[in-house]
Order: C-alpha cells, then sequence, then structure tokens
C-alpha cells in the first residue's frame, strides 16, 4: 500500500484552540485521524508528522525524498503555516525532491486575508494547491494526491 505523508507546520498542533473562527474547531489529532481514515478508502497508508521548527519540516521533507526515490513513500500533504510566506528554504527543499508531489493546503484562504499572507514560497514548487475549504483541505489534498499518485506522476 502506498505511504503518504501529512506534514503540518508551525502552529497547527493548536487547532482546535487557535482562532477557531479562521481555523475551526477540529483539533490537529482530529485531523490527522480523519487523515488516517481518507487515507485507508483511498488505499494509502498515512503518516503524520507537526513540527514548529522550520529544520525539522525541512529534515522530514529530505526524509520523505530520500523515501520517494527508494519507493518507499508516494508523495506529502503540506500545510507549511506561517512559513509559506517567509521561507525560501522550505521551497529549496521541495525543490530539491523533485518529482515528489508535494500538496500545499491553507485551511483559510489566505488571498482573502492580510497582504502578507497572499505570496507563498512553496506554491511554485508544489504539485497542488488546495486553500479555503477549512480542514476538508486536507481530505481534498489526499484525494488530488491519490489522483496524482496513480497517474504515476
Ligand atoms: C495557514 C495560513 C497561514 O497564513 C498561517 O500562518 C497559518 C495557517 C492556513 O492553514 O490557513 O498558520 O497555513
Amino acid at each position: 500500500m502506498p505511504t503518504i505523508l501529512i506534514l503540518n507546520g508551525p502552529n497547527l498542533n493548536l487547532l482546535g484552540t487557535r482562532e477557531p473562527a479562521v481555523y475551526g474547531a477540529s483539533t490537529l489529532a482530529d485531523v490527522e485521524a480523519g487523515c488516517t481514515a481518507h487515507g485507508q478508502r483511498l488505499g494509502l497508508a498515512v503518516e503524520c508528522f507537526q513540527s514548529n521548527h522550520e529544520g525539522a519540516l525541512i529534515d522530514r521533507i529530505q526524509d520523505a525524498g530520500r523515501r520517494f526515490k527508494a519507493g518507499e513513500l508516494a508523495g506529502v500533504v503540506f500545510n507549511p503555516g506561517a512559513f509559506t510566506h517567509t521561507s525560501v528554504a522550505l521551497f529549496d527543499a521541495i525543490s530539491a525532491v523533485h518529482p515528489m508531489p508535494v500538496i500545499e493546503v491553507h485551511i483559510s484562504n489566505v488571498h482573502a486575508r492580510e497582504a502578507f499572507r497572499h505570496h507563498s514560497y512553496v506554491s511554485p514548487a508544489a504539485a497542488g494547491i488546495v486553500v479555503g475549504f477549512g480542514t476538508d483541505g486536507y481530505r481534498l489534498a489526499i484525494e488530488g494526491l491519490a489522483q496524482k499518485i496513480q497517474a504515476g506522476a
């Protein structure tokens, strides 16, 4: 069964209590359980990792890239949180593991928010982007990733 990684960046460990009007009431544990269940329905094994630290996220992307090359991991769903708008290093990390598909997810519609959220360093390296569907976006991203995996992309 192909394995995918759900990767979450800074402050997403606070889902459920963090600005619920923006990010909803589900906790990260709820989201991860939903991803695992949805992955199973699609024939995918799901691993989850969250970190508030940019370097830990980069390490995990590099590790995912090694596993992708070895045929042990099929792709990544990634919500980079605020690092989306600041991190050339994440862009470089995702570019370095090309063609491993990385789907960028944002719970909120970042384009309807502050101007500093309108630019993403990650998007040019992403295989697809899901924005503004609340935490359902993770499920949609898994579906898109599953289609890309099936298509051999
Ligand atoms: C976010 C949007 C980012 O701008 C913000 O910094 C986050 C969460 C989202 O999921 O909507 O931490 O990535």
